[in-house]
């Protein structure tokens, strides 16, 4: 066999090919990496200068580009009836399996994405709906709630309110064939910010004759008033979610300064010479008391004396219930919809929102079930099938399809 090898081959043109062999793949390699590394920096290079220039902003820039890479048509297939809608007068794709019940359980979904990105027809969010549709028979109306800069606080929450309004109404019921039994609000990131809120507002709106049955809340923002909860320090620098970042995106959504992002990482915002910040609002994010041990780790909690008294009263969403529901009274959780989801990731600074938030709906009486990933990153859920797939993805994406299944 060497001999043969050695007679087709003699060992110097084979070290030849391998050599000519490992050079061409490296330099592929490197070539991909190159495009891809320049892709990245033109965006966001050219989002700055843009943005200097005053053309546009740079988080609008960068949803133009992903509007043309990522967002597709409404494209049914044979077991999924995909159309774009008007809900309330807010754009959304609904997917409406074919076939099946006759009477079919509903979810109104709002995407993630700081409240500034993304879209419910962006290919992944597209993916995940269809697959909830198909797996659960169920009719999935995902809503494109305006994002900012355009529209801040409370555009956003006013456009998901009015989707859910409409989604609850007799007219959408009898149209889609939903059962108002089995209905639910449900997103993730800042979209599980609006359903959280959507939740409560309607949870004391006693004229509906529909209710919500439950709520699912994947990796939800809820509060802008800590910014050094355990889940903060731990995971400041883990991708996709930056800690300085989340300060932006809230700053952003609630139409306040940029400039006061350094003032918010250092909690001078909730400092205790903050007049507008009673000792009310401090308990419901007392993460010293709301999370257990295992996750307070050997973090403290950083409360200044003294901060930068007014910022509370200059931006009072900070504290508004509807922008940060973790803010909300036990009376008002306690009506939410009798059943909750919480999914959580241990390298996510906000799995202690998502913590919190569940402690808090427990105690009010909610029966909550809590999905943490112990190797979940923020985002994962879509991140479960390619181009960008990842095993957390899944099995997230699995769990919470298979609780809407058993819960609604
Ligand atoms: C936070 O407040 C302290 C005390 O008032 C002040 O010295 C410090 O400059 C403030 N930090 C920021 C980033 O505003």
């Amino acid at each position: 066999m060497e001999i043969l090898v050695q007679l087709i081959l003699p060992p110097p043109v084979c070290v030849c090919v391998c050599v000519c062999v490992c050079v061409c793949v490296c330099v592929c390699v490197c070539v991909c990496v190159c495009v891809c590394v320049c892709v990245c920096v033109c965006v966001c290079f050219q989002g700055d200068v843009a943005h200097a220039l005053g053309v546009c902003h740079r988080v609008s820039l960068i949803n133009q580009v992903v509007s043309w890479v990522e967002v597709i048509g409404p494209r049914s297939c044979p077991a999924v009836d995909v159309s774009d809608i008007l809900l309330g007068g807010v754009p959304t794709r609904v997917f409406r399996p074919i076939g099946g019940q006759k009477l079919k359980r509903g979810v109104v979904y709002f995407h993630g994405g700081g409240w500034a990105l993304a879209s419910g027809r962006m290919r992944s969010y597209d993916l995940l709906s269809r697959k909830m549709a198909e797996d659960l028979d169920a009719v999935i109306m995902s809503v494109d709630y305006r994002l900012a800069p355009e529209v801040v606080f409370p555009g956003q929450y006013e456009d998901a309110m009015a989707a859910s309004r409409a989604f609850l109404s007799a007219g959408v019921r009898e149209r889609y064939g939903l059962d108002p039994q089995r209905l639910c609000v449900s997103g993730d990131s800042a979209g599980g910010n609006l359903a959280a809120a959507v939740a409560q507002e309607l949870a004391l709106d006693s004229s509906l004759e529909v209710r919500f049955k439950a709520q699912a809340l994947v990796y939800p923002v809820l509060q802008a008033l800590d910014f050094h909860t355990a889940s903060y320090q731990q995971n400041h620098d883990v991708p996709i979610l930056y800690r300085p970042v989340m300060a932006r995106f809230w700053l952003q959504y609630l139409g306040a300064d940029p400039a006061l992002e350094p003032l918010l990482l250092a909690n001078n915002h909730s400092s205790l010479d903050q007049a507008g910040l009673p000792a009310a609002h401090r308990s419901k994010l007392d993460w010293t008391a709301l999370l257990p041990a295992g996750r307070r780790k050997h973090y403290r909690p950083v409360v200044r004396a003294t901060g930068s008294p007014g910022v509370v009263d200059a931006v009072p969403a900070l504290t508004d219930v509807r922008a940060a529901p973790l803010l909300a009274e036990r009376g008002v959780l306690a009506r939410t919809p009798r059943r909750a989801y919480v999914m959580t990731c241990e390298f996510d600074v906000l799995r202690d929102d998502g913590l919190m938030y569940a402690r808090r709906l427990r105690d009010a009486g909610v029966e909550v079930t809590g999905d943490h990933y112990e190797d979940g990153f923020h985002g994962c859920m879509v991140f479960a099938y390619p181009p960008v797939s990842s095993s957390v993805g899944r099995r997230s994406m699995d769990n919470y399809i298979r609780w809407l299944d058993q819960n609604l």
